[in-house]
This record gives C-alpha cells, structure tokens and sequence, in this order.
C-alpha cells in the first residue's frame, strides 16, 4: 500500500493567506496542515508516499523534504496546472505502479487515522473505497446516492443532494481508477473530477465500497473551516509547559507553551497553543486559540484565532475573536492625533470593526 497526498491546486477561498503561502502549509495548532496527512499514512504503516504539488513551486518540497524525519520516502509529482482530483491520480501512475493506494487530499484532516479504513478495504476486496461524512451542506462536496447499502451514484457539488452525505476526500484504490481517470472528459468547470471516476467505476460494475467517518472530518476550504479545524485538534493536545510563565500569570486547561516563550502577568485559558519564543504580556490568550513562534501579544485579549509567526498585537481595546492573522502582522494603537483607524492590507484582506 502506498499513500498518494494532494497538495496542489490555489486555494482561492483561502486568500489573502494564499497569495504568499501554499494553503496545505497553513498552520492548525503551530503544525503545517499537510503533516495531519503525512502522520495518518505513517501511522497506518506506509513507507512510501507520493505529493502531487504545483510545478511553478518547491514550497512543499522545501517545508517537508524527503520524509526521513517521518522513516518513509516522499516523492514529489509536479501538476502542471491545477486540472482536477482525477488528473492528480492520472500523474501518480508511475509512482503507485500496481500497488494499492490511499489517496488522501491533503486540506482535509481526519480524526483517528486511516488504519481502520485501510482494513475495510483489503476485507472487502473492493476495487474502490469511499469514506463518507454527514455533513449540513453536502452541495459543497462529493455526494453519494446510497440504495439499499451500496453507492450507485456520485454527484460533485450537486443543486439537489441526493444525501446529506460527503464523500470525504480519503479514498482507496486499487489498479483501476487508472482506467478510469483516463477513460473520463474534464466537467463544465474544466477538471477532470474525482467523482467521475467514481461513476466510471460504478458504471462499468467495479466493486465500490464505503465506511461512514464516526469521528470528525474537516474540509479546510474555506477559513471558518481553518478555525474549526484549529478547535478540534487543541481540543486533544497534551498539556506541556517548556517556557516561562511568571507568578502573576494564571494557566489554565489544556494549554502548549513552547520552549522560549515568555507569559507575563497574563492569563492563558485552554486548550492553546503558544509557540516558541513568543511574548504574551499583560493580556489574556482564550480558548482554542494557537499564537506562531516569536509572536507578541502585549495589553490585548485573542480568543478563538489562528495568529501565525512573527506577529505583533499591541494594546488593542477589543478582543480579537475568530481571527486568521497570517505571518508577520501587526495589529497595534493608533498613535497620535486625530483618533483614526489605519490600515495597511494586502489584497483581498477583511477587516471587521466594532
Ligand atoms: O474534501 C472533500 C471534497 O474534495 C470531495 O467531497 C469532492 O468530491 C472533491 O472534488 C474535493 O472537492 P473540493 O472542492 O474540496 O476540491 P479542491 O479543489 O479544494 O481540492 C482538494 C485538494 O486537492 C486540495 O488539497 C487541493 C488539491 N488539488 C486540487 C486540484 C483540483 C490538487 O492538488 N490538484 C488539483 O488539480
């Protein structure tokens, strides 16, 4: 079994994080995206797994290297543009060979690892295994038809969803999704899209199989998904203090404060994460939130919010709440006369003001 990860494409709906970092190497709980991938392939004992990336970039080359740190070996397969999931899985042919494959999207993140799935699949002896979530709007995902316990249509993004299911994006084959990745035409939108090859296989009375996700399932399209994801995975940390928190200051549940990080006279409410060498100084750090490496965060209050690194929140009267900062931001008092708000955003930022 080898793992096949998908890192491409431009994550539009991530701007403007996106316009200067590839979207799988946003942070969720100070760990790049993709390394949630990465762990559920190793964990279910996958030694070589392959990262369809950008061809135009070597961000994901640069940020995750060969995989020795992991004990397996990543190859990396350039897209030349992003044309669709089924192009992603047609480029990997050479790679995977004859072997079985996971194909894993790389923003999704998944609670309990693969192992389970993996297993269903070699019991079943299904050519194709679909890992299916129910979810509030399934019009933004795969969705399957579901007749009397097997799959007999996949629809992407439907009008009409024919289920309140998701294919979520953790799918196994074996060797015949190659025939039908090739055998498919690019949708409307100019992909080559995943669910048609599902179809494809369906049509043609392959062996399709199923498992419904029990525990949570993330799609980290868009950023309130960013925030949701940042939720549940500090929601399992393990507690670990190896900076500095002085006596003045109160630490309270689940909370991470890396090595060199400094709290003074503030109070960090769990589950939190604080990263190495940041400065939190008279402030409060609430619930759910996960501050990058050599932030500061001085006489200001930040709750639910992603901050990145290298940040600066100065003596802000209001809380920052259900906020996305991205690396090297600053957010400080407005000096001087008269009492204004300025700004100084990149394009397609959103600023919200009380
Ligand atoms: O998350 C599950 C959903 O993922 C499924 O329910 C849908 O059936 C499937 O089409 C897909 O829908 P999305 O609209 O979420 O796909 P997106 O374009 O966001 O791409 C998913 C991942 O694959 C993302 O990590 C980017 C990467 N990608 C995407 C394309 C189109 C590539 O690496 N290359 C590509 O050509």
């Amino acid at each position: 079994m080898k793992a096949l990860i998908a890192s491409g494409g431009r994550g539009t709906r991530l701007r403007p994080l996106t316009h200067t970092q590839n979207k799988h190497l946003i942070p969720i709980a100070n760990k790049p995206i993709l390394h949630y991938a990465i762990e559920a392939a190793v964990d279910a004992g996958i030694k070589q797994i392959g990262i369809v990336c950008n061809a135009d970039s070597r961000e994901v080359q640069d940020a995750i290297g060969n995989g020795k740190r992991w004990g397996v070996r990543i190859t990396y397969i350039p897209q030349k543009a992003p044309l669709g999931l089924a192009h992603v899985v047609k480029i990997a042919e050479k790679f995977i060979g004859k072997d079985d494959f996971i194909f894993y999207l790389g923003d999704n993140m998944l609670v309990g690892g693969v192992k389970q799935y993996i297993e269903q699949f070699r019991q079943s002896g299904c050519n194709c295994f679909l890992t299916l979530a129910k979810v509030r709007d399934p019009e933004r995902f795969g969705v399957p038809e579901i007749k009397r316990g097997r799959i007999v249509r996949v629809e992407e993004k439907p009008k009409k969803p024919k289920s309140d299911f998701a294919v979520a994006g953790i799918y196994i084959y074996d060797r015949h999704i190659f025939e039908a990745v090739r055998k498919i035409k690019p949708s409307s939108r100019g992909e080559l899209e995943i669910s048609d090859a599902h179809q494809y296989l369906i049509d043609k009375g392959y062996q399709v199989g199923f498992a419904e996700i029990t525990g949570w399932w993330k799609d980290t399209g868009k950023p309130t998904d960013l925030l949701e994801a940042n939720r549940l995975v500090l929601d399992n940390i393990q507690p670990r203090i190896e900076g500095s928190v002085d006596r003045s200051s109160v630490v309270a549940g689940k909370v991470v404060i890396e090595e060199g990080a400094k709290v003074i006279n503030s109070v960090i409410r769990g589950p939190a994460i604080i990263g190495k060498n940041c400065i939190i100084e008279n402030s409060y750090v609430g619930p759910f939130s996960s501050v990058g490496n050599n932030s500061a965060i001085r006489n200001a209050e930040v709750e639910y919010s992603i901050i990145l690194r290298d940040c600066r929140i100065h003596n802000v009267r209001i809380r920052i709440e259900g906020s996305i900062l991205g690396n090297d931001v600053e957010i400080v008092d407005a000096t001087g006369k008269p009492m204004v708000h300025r700004f100084m955003i990149g394009d397609q930022s959103r600023v919200e003001i009380a």
